[in-house]
């Protein structure tokens, strides 16, 4: 299993990073990134709504790697959505992050009526080298027709809510056939992991259900951003490259797919 994928420009990313979503700006989120870029993890998910973009900014600028080491990843938000707003939000994040280039920058949420015209700014930021690649969040296939109707760029990336009890069949097998990278968020469904088939074949592989779940999304190549504050699970999360699930395991975490989700429905989104 390979540390890194190569997204559609050729830019390659890693399969792992920590999600920031819900950890404070300051100390909780500087500790949370020093502790994972300690563990080895090259990238980092958050978003201008976080409100921690700062303490990420400042962490990545103390860390001993050299930036261009690690894969950093932002979102435009909701409000900012549309042609020139995304410009100057984007501006705002880079301010914010003390750098001056984003790896990977997403379309947070498909905004009815405004998501094309962000989407023209992203390419906009693409072409003038301040984004290294370009992608989408919440898009569902629909979303993803639309802008191909508009734009011959095919997204590197999307972010969407995926883990066993929401496998996504359909829309991933869409974006791997058409070249876009699914990242999984609530990859570990938001902590809720004590299902009794995970804990069986975590015991098989010395592993634990955290590690069995991310494991199951990379062997289905879908990148993971687990997030975490506590430094054992962190470093919990990121051992998932020296095991494999067989296809009866894949096929029976498969299984246990509800269709439900712990997020909003992007279809139904009112924010
Ligand atoms: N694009 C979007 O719209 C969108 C939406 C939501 C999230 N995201 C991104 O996806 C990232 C991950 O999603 P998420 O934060 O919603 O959920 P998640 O990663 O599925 O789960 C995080 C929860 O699981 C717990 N946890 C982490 N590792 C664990 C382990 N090894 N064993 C047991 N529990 C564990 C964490 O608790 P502790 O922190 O206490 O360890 C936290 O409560 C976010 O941080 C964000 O970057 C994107």
């Amino acid at each position: 299993m390979e540390k890194s994928i190569r997204l559609n420009n050729g830019l390659e990313m890693p399969t792992l990073g920590l999600g920031v979503f819900r950890i404070g700006d300051g100390s909780p989120v500087k500790n949370a990134v020093r502790m994972a870029l300690t563990n080895g993890y090259r990238k980092i998910d958050t978003a201008a709504v976080y409100g921690n973009e700062v303490g990420v900014g400042e962490a990545i600028e103390e860390s001993s790697l050299k930036r261009e080491e690690i894969f950093l990843t932002t979102k435009v938000w909701n409000d900012d959505q549309g042609y020139d707003s995304t410009l100057r939000a984007f501006q705002k994040s880079l301010k914010r992050l003390k750098t001056d280039y984003v790896d990977l920058y997403l379309v947070h949420w498909p905004v009815k009526g405004h998501f094309l015209e962000t989407w023209r700014a992203l390419n906009e930021l693409y072409r003038e080298g301040q984004v290294r690649a370009i992608g989408v969040s919440n898009f569902q296939i629909h979303h993803l027709e639309q802008l191909s109707e508009v734009s011959d760029v095919v997204p590197a990336v999307n972010q969407i809510e995926r883990h066993p009890l929401l496998t996504q069949e359909e829309l991933r097998g869409y974006c791997q056939e058409k070249g876009i990278v699914v990242e999984a968020w609530s990859p570990l469904m938001k902590g809720n992991l004590d299902l009794p088939l995970l804990k069986t074949i975590g015991e098989r592989h010395h592993k634990t259900p955290a590690q069995v779940v991310l494991r199951w999304h990379l062997q289905d190549g879908v990148v993971v951003i687990p997030k975490s504050v506590h430094p054992h699970r962190i470093k919990e999360n990121s051992e998932i490259y020296d095991f494999s699930l067989s296809s009866e395991e894949m096929k029976a975490i498969s299984g246990l797919n509800q269709n439900h989700r712990f997020g909003p429905d992007p279809d139904s989104f009112n924010f």
